[in-house]
């Protein structure tokens, strides 16, 4: 498996992005055909280009526990949001992906392979960022990098080169030669970024990669798998529990709860444009309340802005009119957007998901 790939599969050692339109090894495998559903359903078309597809996938651990549970989603490319609450199953339908873990039924495809019988060359195809620390602390990052770039099929010179090229990446340029071990929690979870970036991937599995982060860590993480994404044109799922933080980065998102699929969706469709105004005055909030229902408007109160149902485009004039008649300082007038953290709670997430 070791130094097979084209040259041309390499990063040049310099800043030049991955060539995405290169062939996969192999490339002319056609994808696995689809699996028919238990049941004879017919499964959802994939999206155009699906780099990740799974067919009614269940995975029960010994001890009877469904971690996964008839799961069918399709994967578009680009960053995709792998959100759920913890024992979700993101894990394991990530350690599946990687052809690591067999399910117990149903069939995962990755880059048009399947995952059971072609694990190792989707590991080939992909880079891994674990959820758990698993760094040997009396390396140091370089050589730790190196050796997994190796490990994923690159020669030596290169796989030297990419690491030093995706630890400046990561930001751990000037400490690439310290012990892994001397390193600080974020500091790691860089390493482990980088390791997953050395072997030239097509597509990133992140598990959690915000783990252990303080708020600015978690944002510089964010940030800089969102530059990988935009910069290179990898593929992405990136896994987390916090929706709020991870909306930010992604074009999608997929959402699941016990095993089994919510919702997925475009980043844009979670969070559609709603049919309400939202009206933000420095001072007055109560007094313009009072004002729109003598118009015909009910406003509710939220946090700092009242929310009026729009009822048409003269919606707009009616609250125009009756802030001016009061003479109050507007701040804001504007048609509220969901956050996609609101649709998992409450009645609207119910309606929603
Ligand atoms: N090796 C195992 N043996 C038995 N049960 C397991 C095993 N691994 C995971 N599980 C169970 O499967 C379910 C899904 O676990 P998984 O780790 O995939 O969830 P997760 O969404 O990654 O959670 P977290 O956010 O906490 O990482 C949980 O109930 C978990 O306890
Ligand atoms: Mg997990």
């Amino acid at each position: 498996m070791v130094d097979t790939m084209p040259p041309s599969q390499y990063w040049p050692g310099g800043t030049t992005p991955p060539d995405l339109s290169a062939a996969l090894p192999g490339g002319t495998t056609p994808p696995d055909p689809p699996a028919a559903l238990p049941g004879g359903t017919t499964p959802p078309d994939p999206p155009a280009q699906a780099v990740i597809q799974t067919r009614a996938l269940t995975k029960v651990y010994p001890g009877n526990v469904t971690a996964l549970d008839g799961l069918t989603v399709g994967v578009a490319p680009g960053v995709t949001g792998l959100i759920g609450a913890n024992g979700a199953g993101k894990s394991t339908l990530i350690k599946i992906l990687l052809g690591l873990l067999p399910p117990t039924k149903g069939q995962a495809t990755v880059l048009g392979r399947d995952c059971q019988t072609s694990g190792e060359t989707i590991r080939t195809l992909l880079g891994y960022m674990p959820e758990h620390d698993c760094l040997p602390p009396d390396v140091t990052a370089t050589e730790f990098v190196t050796h997994l770039g190796r490990m994923s099929g690159l020669p030596p010179t290169v796989a030297k080169e990419r690491a030093a090229e995706s630890l400046r990446h990561v930001g751990l340029h000037e400490e690439r030669y310290r012990l892994i071990g001397t390193y600080s929690t974020g500091m790691k979870q860089r390493v482990k970024l980088a390791q997953a970036l050395a072997g030239d991937p097509r597509l990133l599995l992140l598990d959690e990669p915000t783990n252990g982060l303080d708020p600015a860590g978690r944002t510089a993480m964010l940030e800089l798998i969102g530059r990988i994404g935009a910069e290179f044109g990898i593929s992405i799922m990136v896994a987390s529990h916090l929706l709020g933080e991870i909306e930010r980065i992604c074009d999608h998102l997929v959402a699941i709860d016990a095993g089994r699929l919510l919702r997925a969706d475009s980043i844009t469709s979670f969070t559609a444009v709603s049919e309400v105004l939202a009206v933000e005055v420095e001072e007055g909030l109560a007094q313009l309340q009072q004002e729109l229902k003598a118009r015909g408007l009910t406003a509710t109160v939220a946090q700092r802005a009242l929310l009026v149902p729009l009822g048409g485009d003269d919606t707009y004039d009616v609250v125009r009119d009756a802030v001016a008649d009061l003479a109050l300082p507007l701040c804001r007038l504007e048609q509220r957007r969901h956050q996609v953290e609101e649709l998992f709670r409450g009645d609207e997430g119910a309606a929603h998901v």
